[in-house]
């Protein structure tokens, strides 16, 4: 085999990152886009000693588990990869990557993960869209083959897959709500009528940088975020008229300055138009405010099936001291306030600290204290003279896990329950490996957020050995 090589191949399994692969005489080839149980002719493009990278060119006999996409940028939109794969074969493949991250990253292959929880919407379940403009325009093989003109130099949608500088113009969008795709085209059309130029990534010119979009799902509030690279008053003024007048839904209006280099929806200022600067959503019976760069679970609905299955697995009772760490705007911590004693919260942004006292205030709920930090320096013994052992300690970390001095620390501190919510089960299997000694896995659940990508949460509940 070598790189142009074109192969006949029977794919076997997903594997990382949602792609798929197979095994000719023990040597994977990864085919991205192919299903298992497919037979594609696929070309090499990438050969290393160990494995190899195959572009799809045809597939010769379809896999049962192969469904009609939805959208018609799939295929090239980085959005959601997996909207040809019937969503229990979705759900399977997921189940089957936290077992193998326990496996691989964890060394362990007696955890017992159960089958992942499903979700009920699997399209317009997201309530926060970052969309980007560009002045590289991305043409899909369609836009290429119709022979008309297009303007490249504008393009507001989500970026292909692997390429920082191109986006691709979206016109449609299952993602969010209908009206979130609406509105995103009524946002280009009135920034190509003023002329308003997109950000260049590679020149670093240009006005437009991101379009950041919060949908509450239990509220009717909207926020939109402008992430533009300098700050224009009456380009504001003009904007905020608009929307008022064109998308009265919208609630709160809000202009990021990034004048950085670094591709984010994050700013050195922020701006509020108009409207209160933030907006509510209800998780279970409880209301929460959303800054603009606090977290919040994009999946509103399955956040409450992540909550419950914590809870669940916490086995609360009136007399717990619960840590919530990496709280974010406090919603774990006023999830499981009612049934426990007290709750601490540890974050580090100091605006969902912010959130999280005063969503804990109108929540009326009084047992719930938050400390704005970084977990790494914060938590140490200090921090545990000061507010106690825990019963239970609950962690939600960003995908690249626990810090190794945090995964020490939680060793020492050995909690009686401990539970670990992640969005990144090899990063959760691997913390916990360096742990096994102190805690003993019970169960792990996965639980889906994301329907057609390969992204899944997944709690783990353990146990102190005794
Ligand atoms: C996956 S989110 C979980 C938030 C919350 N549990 C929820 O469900 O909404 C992780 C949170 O950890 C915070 N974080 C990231 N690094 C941190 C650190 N070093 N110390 C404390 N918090 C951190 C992030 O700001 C974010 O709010």
């Amino acid at each position: 085999m070598k790189k142009g090589s074109i192969l006949t191949l029977d794919i076997e399994k997903f594997a990382d990152k949602g792609k798929s692969l197979t095994r000719l005489d023990g040597y994977v080839v990864f085919v991205p886009g192919a299903v298992p149980g497919d037979r594609v002719k696929a070309r090499v493009y990438r050969k290393r000693k160990k494995f190899a990278e195959a572009a799809l060119i045809e597939v010769l006999a379809p896999s049962p588990l192969r469904t009609e996409p939805t959208c018609s940028y799939f295929g090239t939109c980085g959005g959601c990869k997996w909207q040809h794969v019937d969503y229990q074969a979705q759900l399977d493949a997921k189940t089957q990557s936290v077992r193998e991250s326990f496996e691989h990253a964890g060394g362990r292959s007696d955890v017992t993960v159960h089958p992942a929880l499903g979700a009920e919407d699997r399209y317009y379940y997201r309530n926060k869209m970052e969309f980007s403009f560009s002045a590289g325009r991305w043409l899909t093989p369609d836009e290429i083959s119709s022979g008309k003109d297009f303007n490249t130099s504008f393009a507001l949608g989500l970026h292909v897959p692997g390429n920082f500088a191109k986006v691709l113009d979206l016109h449609e969008c299952h993602l969010q709500s209908a009206w979130s795709a609406s509105f995103v085209n009524a946002v280009r059309t009135f920034c190509l009528e003023n002329e308003w130029s997109a950000w260049h990534p590679r020149k670093h010119t240009g006005y437009l940088r991101h379009l950041v979009i919060r949908q509450a799902a239990n509220t009717e509030e909207i926020m939109v975020n402008l992430v533009t690279s300098h700050h224009d008053a009456d380009r504001m003024a003009a904007m905020s008229t608009w929307i008022q007048e064109t998308a009265p839904q919208v609630t709160t209006f809000i202009n990021t300055i990034n004048s950085g280099v670094a591709q984010t929806a994050f700013g050195e200022a922020m701006h509020t138009v108009f409207g209160p600067g933030l907006i509510h959503d209800r998780i279970g019976d409880h209301t929460f405010e959303i800054a603009p760069n606090a977290f919040f679970q994009t999946n509103t609905r399955q956040a409450e099936t992540l909550y419950r299955v914590a809870a669940e697995y916490a086995a609360l009772t009136p007399d717990d001291l619960v840590y919530d760490l990496y709280c974010g705007a406090g919603t774990i911590s006023l999830y499981v306030a009612p049934k426990v004693k007290q709750v601490i919260g540890v974050e580090l942004v100091e605006e969902a600290v912010q959130n999280a006292r005063r969503n804990a205030a109108a929540n009326g709920i009084s047992n719930v204290t938050f400390e704005t930090g970084d977990m790494m320096t914060l938590f140490n013994e200090e921090f545990i003279a000061c507010n106690g052992k825990p019963d239970v300690l609950i962690v939600d970390p960003p995908r690249a896990g626990l810090h190794p001095k945090v995964v020490r620390q939680i060793g020492e501190l050995a909690p009686e329950r401990f539970i670990y919510v992640s969005c990144n089960p090899h990063s959760q299997a691997k913390d916990l490996s360096y742990l096994t000694d102190t805690f003993e896995v019970v169960q792990v659940q996965p639980v889906d957020l994301f329907p057609h990508t390969h992204h899944i949460e997944s709690v783990a509940q353990l146990r102190l050995r005794k």
